[in-house]
């Protein structure tokens, strides 16, 4: 089978890499792809990107099935257009991928199907988000209706200086027109979790749970960022709290969307907030996650392929899908002035050398040029390996990262570091 990924980040590489190893898949193709997805995969061309243009790329790369990575796509109804000219793809229709798209219509969702998420208001207007104040005591979250690339939430310490933000963002003065309708939510305490399960419409299988690492700087701090590194051990979950998100976060989704007669098929993506009363959910994505796919995607086995088409075909097949114990993990290199101005165009010395240690060095903001790999984004590359313990997978992952330089190289040394702290040293850690 011939597959087209659609999208060029670090995601998207690891999607290439590991569909590449599937017994089913005869042939990766990718649009846009990175320097790093050539290596796997054949780039196909896209006049735009459009959900006309990426049905191009898939009717001239004859795909049977097309992967989507980002949101986007997804929100401009790729999925929909594919649908209509009867050509295989996984991934959520237009208006399941509202679900990411509009913050407000997934807290109203998870209101009409009992999800369990942080209390909330929204607001179409600065005086009503202003007047709705007098109901939150302590710390809360301002949140942008739209897509905002993880910009659109601003977490304040009381109420005061909570106004400042809301008039800035109905102004759109923080992120534009996606702040033109707002949420405000309680600020919820507790450790946060990714939890990502495959649809097909009906039921939904879970891949292992990850953590994500936002903050651009050691011990979380300094601002929020796409994703500075994440890893995935087995142990963040137990079996029984794998069952209660299935149960109250997971397949509720699945099934109100069919209520509703809009069946979500796709991967599906809970941020969880690990509370003391138990899973809340802080945001659903509409696909994976990344870094959380790097590091999840080292650990997978089975043929990936075949899950996806089984899921996309709308059967989903869950023997196709079996993950090794070995704790995995992704670093990720970001360039000078990220999150905030990036800057370009800096020379990546080490790659081949990173790729000697065993690690898988996943390209996302990177260019090729006649002079060598130089940087072309934000998040640059994603260094993933494994481990048979935690404390092995973290070293061998940094043994990698030493080994690549480049001008104003910003990484975070802490990725893994809370497992580490969870579970301290003992046998068979
Ligand atoms: P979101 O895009 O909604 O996932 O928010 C981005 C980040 O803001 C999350 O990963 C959390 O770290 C933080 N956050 C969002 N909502 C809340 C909340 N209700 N309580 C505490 N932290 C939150
Ligand atoms: N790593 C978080 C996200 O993909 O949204």
């Amino acid at each position: 089978m011939k597959v087209l990924v659609i999208g060029g980040g670090g995601r998207e590489h690891a999607l290439c890499w590991r569909l590449s190893r599937s017994a089913s898949v005869s042939q990766v193709f990718v649009t846009p792809g990175n320097p790093g997805c050539a290596a796997v995969a054949t780039p196909a061309a896209t006049p735009d990107n459009t959900p006309q243009g990426y049905l191009a790329a898939a009717r001239a790369a004859a795909a049977d099935l097309t992967v989507v990575g980002p949101e986007a796509p997804l929100v401009d109804g790729v999925v929909d257009a594919f649908r209509r000219e009867g050509r295989l793809i996984f991934g959520p229709t237009q208006a399941a991928a509202r679900l990411e798209g509009s913050k407000i219509f997934a807290k109203n969702f998870m209101d009409r199907a009992g999800i369990p998420t942080a209390a909330y208001v929204t607001a179409d207007d600065p005086e009503t988000a202003i007047q709705a104040l007098s109901q939150f005591q302590g710390p809360l979250v301002i949140k942008a209706d739209g897509l905002a690339a993880g910009k659109g939430v601003v977490i304040v310490e009381d109420p005061n200086e909570a106004e400042a933000v809301i008039r800035a963002m109905f102004a759109g003065a923080l992120v534009g027109a996606a702040g033109a309708r707002v949420v405000l939510e309680e600020f919820l305490e507790g450790e946060e979790i990714s939890f990502i399960g495959l649809s097909d419409g009906e039921r939904v299988v879970a891949l292992e749970p990850s953590q994500d690492h936002k903050r651009i700087a050691d011990n979380d701090e300094g601002p929020n960022t796409g994703g500075m590194g994440a890893y995935s051990d087995s142990r963040l979950l137990d079996g029984d709290m794998r069952q209660q998100v299935m149960d109250t976060v997971m397949q509720p989704v699945i099934d109100q969307f069919q209520r509703e007669g809009t069946p979500f098929s796709g991967f599906l993506y809970a941020g969880l907030m690990m509370t003391a009363a138990g899973p809340k959910v802080l945001e659903y994505n509409v696909r994976l996650g990344d870094p959380e796919t790097q590091a999840l995607l080292h650990r997978i086995e089975g043929d990936f392929g075949a899950l996806l088409h089984t899921a996309a075909a709308g059967r989903i097949n869950p023997a196709h899908l079996a993950f090794r114990q070995d704790p995995s993990i992704c670093v990720v290199l970001a360039a000078a002035g990220y999150p905030g101005k990036v800057r370009s165009g800096d020379l990546i010395h080490g790659l081949s050398e990173a790729e000697q240690e065993g690690a898988a060095v996943f390209h996302a903001g990177t260019k090729s040029t006649p002079e060598g790999v130089v940087t072309s984004g934000g998040r640059v590359l994603g260094v993933t390996h494994s481990g048979a313990t935690l404390p092995e997978a973290i070293e061998n992952v940094y043994r990698a990262v030493e080994h690549i330089h480049f001008d104003g190289m910003q990484v975070r040394r802490d990725i893994g570091a809370k497992g580490l702290k969870r579970w301290p040293l003992t046998a068979g850690s």
